[in-house]
């Protein structure tokens, strides 16, 4: 099998770590390119003994698997690079968010697999909750192949992609959201005489106990909340003020202004390139 990463970036990174660890493929397969950044791409292909290559054009080179792994913008100017590399056979995983499957079929003119998957920053750590769909061409090896490759890196489903913008502002910004508790908790701590870093510690617990205990008990949130929440109590007195101030409201808000930000990025990265 030939596996080859366009780009050589953070979550490009985050994929090889985990592939190979996981033993999806074994790095002798794998090749990355990238545009310009020679030492960035040494880097990587030092630390996790893979190929490079060149993406000079012409290339005879084909690929089983092609992950797209470049920044949305870049996409277009790397599209004559990606077609070289291209074989009717070939499976494309495209990361790149935003971007439609029908997009990615229409500017490579190929007819062919095409994967689509929106990861997170915890793939870094093999903790991403990545969203998976895929265009009618995908074989079962494909997919179960695909769903494997994107395990290696934390949770992966599968979804129709019209949910992919609404998974965007749920699980890909998910994490700043819970960074911005954390952010919002420690100086309200801080600010009433907690020391900094004994507040940053008992916080990074708490969220992560939570974290643990939503995971393991199989309990809604909801109960798991009332479950701690005693009438009269420290908690209630807390939670009260929560909703009182909107919090509910806001969330529910912060979800679909991200949605709606995502849905107006793809129109951008599909229509501003014809201008
Ligand atoms: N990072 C995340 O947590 C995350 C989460 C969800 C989705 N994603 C998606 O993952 C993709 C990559 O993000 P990233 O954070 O890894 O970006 P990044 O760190 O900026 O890396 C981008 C890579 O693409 C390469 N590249 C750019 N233009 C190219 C071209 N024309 N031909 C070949 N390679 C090219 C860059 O090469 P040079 O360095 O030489 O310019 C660089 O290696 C994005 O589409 C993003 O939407 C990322």
């Amino acid at each position: 099998m030939k596996i080859l990463f366009i780009g050589a970036g953070s979550m490009a990174h985050a994929l090889l770590r985990g592939a190979i660890d996981a033993q999806v493929f074994k790095k002798e397969e794998v090749y990355v390119t990238n545009r310009s950044n020679q030492q960035r791409l040494t880097e990587l292909i030092e630390h996790y003994g893979v190929n490079g290559i060149s993406c000079r054009l012409p290339s005879d080179e084909e690929f089983e698997v092609i992950i797209l792994a470049m920044k949305p913008k870049d996409f277009h100017e790397a599209a004559p690079v990606i077609k070289s590399f291209l074989s009717p056979g070939t499976l494309i995983i495209s990361v790149l968010a935003g971007i439609s499957i029908d997009h990615v079929s229409e500017t490579l003119t190929f007819k062919g697999a095409i994967a689509r998957a929106m990861p997170n920053t915890s793939a870094a750590l093999g903790k991403s909750a990545t969203a998976v769909t895929y265009n009618e061409f995908l074989s079962e090896q494909h997919k179960e192949w695909t769903l494997k490759f994107f395990r290696s890196v934390g949770l992966s489903v599968e979804v129709a992609e019209e949910q992919m913008d609404l998974i965007t502002a749920v699980s890909g910004s998910g994490p700043a959201y819970i960074y911005y508790v954390a952010e919002l908790l420690e100086r309200a701590a801080v600010d009433l005489g907690m020391q900094k870093e004994l507040a940053k510690a008992l916080i990074i617990q708490t969220i992560s106990g939570a974290s643990k205990m939503l995971e393991d008990s199989g309990l809604e949130a909801g109960i798991l909340r009332r479950n701690v929440t005693s009438p009269g109590g420290t908690t209630e007195a807390g939670i009260n003020v929560l909703e009182e101030s909107g919090v509910s409201d806001a969330f529910s808000k912060c979800i679909d202004s991200a949605k709606a930000r995502s849905e107006e990025m793809g129109r951008e990265l599909t229509f501003n390139h014809l201008k």
